[in-house]
């Protein structure tokens, strides 16, 4: 979507993955869906880094909504969990340089069953300009998807006509078989391609093989403004061993995916916050040249991820699906890479390794932990052959 934003993939944080649909404060005082919540994501975000790396939208899932809308037929935020209204929580999120984000659903409900837009969508625009929202989610749950060809865009145009920039993150392609992607990457800024992220390796490893299987089509429509998005970083949360954790950073990097964090930030481990704060793997991610890499080999239960990046050096993630247990050790040469045969400095991006040099003929060794990624930056080096000599 050509509407300025999302020039590189968006980052965050967003409530889903992590804290769900827990409604009752009295049990669970701090993990329900609350502006105490968000006030408290938003404070670590500023204070901890977060923003100052680049993780500046901070963003409620489902469940935020009263049951009724009100007299007016205006959507209404639950009483009891935001006392202080959707627009006073806007301006707490401001006021520390963050962008508010907030969720919807294009059906008559939401998927937790709160009250969708449907019927509603010029108000509901309404009052999310009015309470300077910055990012829409909008999901596709209640409706016949085959309404979603017209409807997204339609919601889109409404949004557009209010002059506030809003990020518009789409579900529309979750709930078709067959999504008209031209169409979905003219408007919308991201969207979600396929089924929701669990707290598991097996659902991390399931959506990194669904996306390499589409990525013929998948890659053609993204870009600066437009992005596939394989959903939200579960890093930090009960289901990732650290070295899974790192494969779905550096994977996630290479496909050029929206960075949305899902984790309680009050309570993360140290180890965590470090691969979510990785400065050399954020980077990947928001290249500006903006192109989704690719799974471009595989073999003995290893895979090989490539991305190109504007400097023309390449990201190259090497993962080890194999639990059999001790590290495995994969040589490879330039074109199982798929990388042209010169020579290359290379950088191990989560810094275990001393950088190296990689000739045209050489063989790459790596050895990686299992369910485990060595993730290296593949910058070309510059040839000094005539000067050396030239000097002797
Ligand atoms: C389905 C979406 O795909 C999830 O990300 C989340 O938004 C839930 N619905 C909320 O009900």
């Amino acid at each position: 979507l050509d509407n300025g934003l999302a020039l590189t993939p968006p980052m965050g944080w967003l409530t889903w993955e992590r804290f769900r649909c827990i409604t009752d404060c009295k049990a669970y005082p701090q993990e329900c869906i609350s502006e105490a919540l968000i006030k408290r994501t938003a404070d670590i975000m500023v204070k901890e880094g977060y923003q100052a790396a680049g993780y500046n939208y901070i963003a409620i899932d489902d469940c935020w909504l009263e049951r009724e809308r009100d007299a007016n037929n205006r959507m209404v935020a639950d009483r009891h969990r935001f006392p202080s209204g959707m627009k006073a929580l806007a301006d707490y999120v401001h006021e520390r340089g963050l962008k508010f984000g907030i969720y919807q659903d294009y059906g008559t409900m939401t998927c937790a069953g709160y009250p969708g837009v449907l019927g509603y969508e010029e108000i509901d625009v309404k009052t999310f300009a009015e309470w300077d929202v910055d990012y829409i989610k909008l999901d596709g749950c209640y409706v016949d998807s085959t309404k979603m060809d017209t409807g997204y865009p339609a919601f889109g145009k409404l949004l557009n006509e209010t002059g506030r920039p809003m990020l518009y993150s789409c579900s529309w392609p979750a709930y078709q078989d067959k999504p008209n992607y031209d169409s979905i990457e003219r408007h919308c800024n991201l969207w979600r391609n396929w089924g929701d992220i669990d707290d598991s390796w097996t659902s991390v490893t399931s959506i990194m093989s669904w996306f390499a299987n589409n990525q013929d089509e998948l890659v053609k429509h993204a870009g600066p403004g437009h992005w596939n998005d394989p959903d939200m970083l579960i890093i930090g949360n009960f289901g990732l061993s650290l070295d899974q954790a790192r494969v779905q950073m550096a994977v996630w990097s290479v496909l050029a995916a929206p960075l949305l964090m899902s984790v309680d930030l009050a309570t993360i481990r140290p180890e965590f916050k470090e691969i979510l704060l990785n400065k050399d793997i954020i980077e990947v991610d928001q290249d500006p040249l903006g192109k989704q890499g690719l799974r471009v080999w595989t073999g003995s239960n290893c895979e090989i991820w490539t991305r190109e990046l504007f400097d023309g050096s390449y990201a190259i993630a090497f993962v080890n699906l194999r639990e059999d247990g001790a590290p495995y050790t994969l040589s490879v040469r330039a074109h199982h890479m798929k990388i042209p045969n010169q020579t290359y400095k290379v950088k191990d991006l989560y810094k275990e390794e001393e950088s190296r040099v990689f000739g045209a003929e050489d063989v790459f060794e790596t050895r990686i932990n299992p369910t485990g990624v060595r993730f290296y930056k593949f910058t070309k080096c510059v040839s000094h052959g005539r000067r050396i000599r030239a000097n002797k």
